[in-house]
């Protein structure tokens, strides 16, 4: 096997493995006030959002994870699978290890053999030139693009980048030059008000913050290394939670998404009170899949409907937008960030 494809299968045992449905996240230390009229029913509330052009019967995706070796094939044909029957919008994982080796390319253009009409997602890296974005649009005849930037987890990689002063720069170009919409995502270290300018002054319209709270990828590259590790680097990084406080002090010309740390319909709810406009989920999936196969994981999430329909209902609202009125109480370490932070 090489390189890329043991990555990507080390990748999802350590994902699965560091796994912890009980773990704490900043979610935790958001609360709702409780308002006993909620003066709504049920049949009122729509789970309905839009992301990348797209209308979706549901607010969540399932996240950027995986392809790129034969184990990680049968992944993505059981989350595509789960996709198509709930009408999700699935991101691939990196499609950097099939523009290297065209033989991996199955492995990824599974997702769109299952689910032929879904709304699917072509990931890559930041350092990637245009023709390579154009190239993994091309093998997922993709509908957009999710392009992660990563820079603590290459640097713990042993096998990472170390070189990031061109990533803006080539950004700005693929958001330019595509041909498709484009999502510019984290992957779980979240996001600075800084970084969301700097994105939107280079033309993103998309930015999904993806915080700490879930998939540590500074543990997953810490196990695999050989030599000492950058365990510091493990608490490295905002929150899902902070980084959607920083991104309201962004104009409202840019959407934002959010992921990291979201396994519950709750977290979903609370993220989007915190003015996501849609919430991605990847270790989560990934936990489902592997242990019950799509066909209990797509059980499960239609229990989620109801359940997120239930939540918002004694939130008395009836939709995505909506639930940006919500009242909520924070952790006073959440409140000491934003303080430091001058957030109001
Ligand atoms: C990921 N993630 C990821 N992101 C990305 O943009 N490209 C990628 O190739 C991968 N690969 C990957 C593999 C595995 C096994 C996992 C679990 C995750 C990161 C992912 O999209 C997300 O940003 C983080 O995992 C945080 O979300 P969760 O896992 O806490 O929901």
């Amino acid at each position: 096997m090489n390189i890329d494809s043991q990555r990507k299968d080390d990748h999802v045992d350590l994902a699965e493995k560091q796994y912890n449905a009980a773990s704490q996240s900043d979610f935790q230390k958001v609360r709702f006030v409780h308002h006993s009229f909620p003066q709504i029913k049920t049949q009122d509330v729509s789970l309905a959002s839009h992301m990348l052009g797209h209308d979706m019967p549901l607010p969540f995706y399932i996240n950027g994870m995986t392809g790129g070796s034969k184990k990680t094939a049968v992944i993505n044909r059981n989350l595509a699978e789960v996709a198509k029957e709930l009408g999700l919008v699935m991101a691939s994982g990196s499609i950097s290890a099939a523009i290297k080796h065209p033989d991996l390319a199955d492995s990824f253009k599974v997702i769109r053999e299952v689910n032929p009409n879904g709304f699917v997602l072509a990931n890559l890296g930041a350092h990637h030139t245009v023709e390579n974005a154009k190239r993994a649009v091309d093998i997922l005849e993709a509908n957009a693009m999710q392009i992660h930037i990563n820079a603590p987890q290459e640097l713990v990689m042993p096998e990472g980048d170390r070189d990031f002063t061109m990533w803006l720069n080539q950004i700005e170009q693929i958001v330019a030059h595509v041909g498709v919409p484009v999502m510019i995502k984290e992957v779980g270290f979240g996001m600075s008000l800084e970084t969301m300018q700097q994105l939107k002054n280079v033309g993103v319209k998309w930015i999904d913050v993806s915080g700490r709270g879930g998939t540590n990828f500074a543990a997953i590259e810490n196990a695999r290394r050989t030599t000492f590790s950058y365990d510091d680097l493990e608490n490295w990084g905002q929150s899902t939670v902070i980084s959607l406080l920083e991104a309201q002090q962004l104009e409202n010309d840019v959407h934002i998404l959010a992921s990291g740390g979201v396994k519950t319909p709750y977290d979903i709810i609370k993220a989007l009170s915190l003015g996501a406009e849609a919430v991605g989920l990847s270790g989560q999936f990934l936990h489902m899949v592997v242990n019950e196969g799509p066909e209990k994981t797509i059980e499960t999430v239609q229990g989620w409907k109801e359940k997120m329909t239930a939540i918002m209902t004694l939130l008395g609202k009836r939709n995505v937008a909506e639930l940006k009125q919500t009242d909520l109480i924070f952790h006073r370490d959440i409140i000491d960030w934003c303080e430091m932070r001058g957030i109001d």
